[in-house]
């Protein structure tokens, strides 16, 4: 399909996929909150079998939201589900990934300097990852180790970090990363589908019949909705990380991937301990310390800072030399590249004043990191990034 109309059905399914996640996040983070402020109910409705109450005011009208020990004597006529915001955020996403890395797979998802893989190669890896990462987590979950929720945690974080070695040594940065992501949302429905929604559905129909609850069910949704909590930030970063190329264009971006999951999920455990009234402070404070630390020791070296009495001075016809060489081809108000039919971001350096005013950018992609050309598509020379980097910092103006 031609590419400008790919753009548009990417830019669809991107509003759609934001719209459907935050529906389900937000809905996710909304239920911890509720869970975690219920107050114990006055005598009368903790006769009716409530465990909790809350009081809420929103939008100019006040609720009362009542949580039973189990479930009220009959079931009410409409009862509420929640599940479609999860399966849509998953499809979308899907979709997203098809058009974007699958359709788009040479500019997005092959790197040959990574592996020389065919389209067809690469789609069939990325699937099958998508899919045996879930199976694996699946029969983790029900392995005999399930009652140890510690033991699974560390085997999860271990073969995370397998994962994202081995994805960032398959794919370009970037389609590694959000592999990791579909991944992680691959688990994170699937505990939904599998689980959650299976569970909720055995505790009415035992109301239902009047039958006790079977009590495993419980122990099972516990487990995959603890895993999900803390999920939820680390795939917000990763569904934006590729905006950010400092993070994915990294040679240790697998380590990145796995530090930014980490230190995001300990975010979301100072949240659930302070809904449960317990301020650890310490928590939050080592988690943006870590963060910063993480910044500074992947900051590229700025090689070029200094300008001394013998630079080279570096003229005007040597900078729009390299550019036409190595850039216009995608920058360029007509691209003659054959994926970006549009100038990339928006960056157009056809002529003098446009390349001076991305000279910043320029050195920040294209000398003190390699991110540019894309891929390096061009084959731009270190030569070439020295003698831009040496313009840039000598004023950048000639
Ligand atoms: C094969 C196509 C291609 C070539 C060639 C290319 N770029 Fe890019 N450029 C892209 C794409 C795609 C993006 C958007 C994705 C991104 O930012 O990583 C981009 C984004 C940028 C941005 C804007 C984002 C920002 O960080 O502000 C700059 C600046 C840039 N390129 C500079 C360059 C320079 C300088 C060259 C030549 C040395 C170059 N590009 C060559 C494809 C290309």
């Amino acid at each position: 399909m031609d590419a400008y109309f790919l753009d548009w059905l990417a830019l669809f399914f991107r509003w759609f996929h934001i719209i459907a996640g935050i529906a389900w996040i937000g809905a996710s983070f909304y239920f911890i909150w509720l869970d975690n402020h219920l107050e114990i109910p006055p005598d009368w409705k903790e006769e009716r079998g409530i465990k909790g109450e809350l009081w809420a005011i929103h939008g100019g009208g006040i609720y009362e939201v009542s949580k039973y020990k189990l479930a009220p004597g009959s079931m009410p006529e409409v009862l509420h589900w929640f599940k479609w915001e999860a399966y849509t955020t998953w499809l979308t996403g899907m979709v997203l990934m098809t058009l974007i890395y699958y359709l788009g797979a040479e500019a997005y998802l092959i790197d040959p300097t990574i592996a020389e893989l065919s389209q067809g190669q690469a789609i069939t890896l990325g699937l099958s990852t998508i899919f045996l990462s879930y199976i694996f987590y699946e029969l983790l979950c029900r392995s005999p180790l399930k009652d140890n929720s510690i033991t699974i945690a560390i085997i999860l974080v271990l073969f995370g970090t397998v994962l994202a070695y081995g994805l960032t040594h398959l794919f370009s940065g970037r389609g590694a990363f959000m592999h990791f992501g579909a991944i992680i949302g691959t688990i994170m429905v699937g505990n939904v589908f599998r689980v959650i929604i299976p569970s909720q559905k055995a505790l009415v129909a035992a109301v239902e019949q009047g039958d006790p609850l079977d009590p495993a069910w419980g122990q099972r949704a516990k487990l995959h909705s603890t895993h999900n909590t803390y999920l939820t930030l680390p795939i917000i970063f990763i569904m934006i990380s590729g905006h950010y190329s400092m993070t994915y264009s990294h040679s240790y971006n697998w380590l990145i991937l796995i530090a930014i999951c980490g230190i995001t999920a300990l975010v979301r455990y100072y949240f659930v301990l302070r809904h449960k009234k317990i301020n650890r402070p310490i928590i939050l404070a080592g988690s943006s310390m870590a963060i910063i630390l993480l910044a500074f020791l992947i900051s590229p070296k700025q090689l070029y800072e200094q300008p001394t009495e013998t630079s080279v001075r570096v003229d005007r016809a040597q900078v729009v030399k390299i550019i036409n060489d190595r850039c216009v081809q995608c920058h360029s108000s007509a691209p003659s590249d054959e994926i970006f039919k549009v100038a990339p971001s928006g960056v157009l350096l056809d002529d003098w004043a446009q390349i001076e005013n991305w000279a910043p950018r320029i050195k920040a992609r294209a000398v003190d990191t390699r991110e540019m050309p894309f891929m390096n598509k061009t084959e731009m020379l270190d030569e070439e990034r020295e003698l831009l980097g040496l313009w840039i910092v000598g004023g950048a103006a000639d």
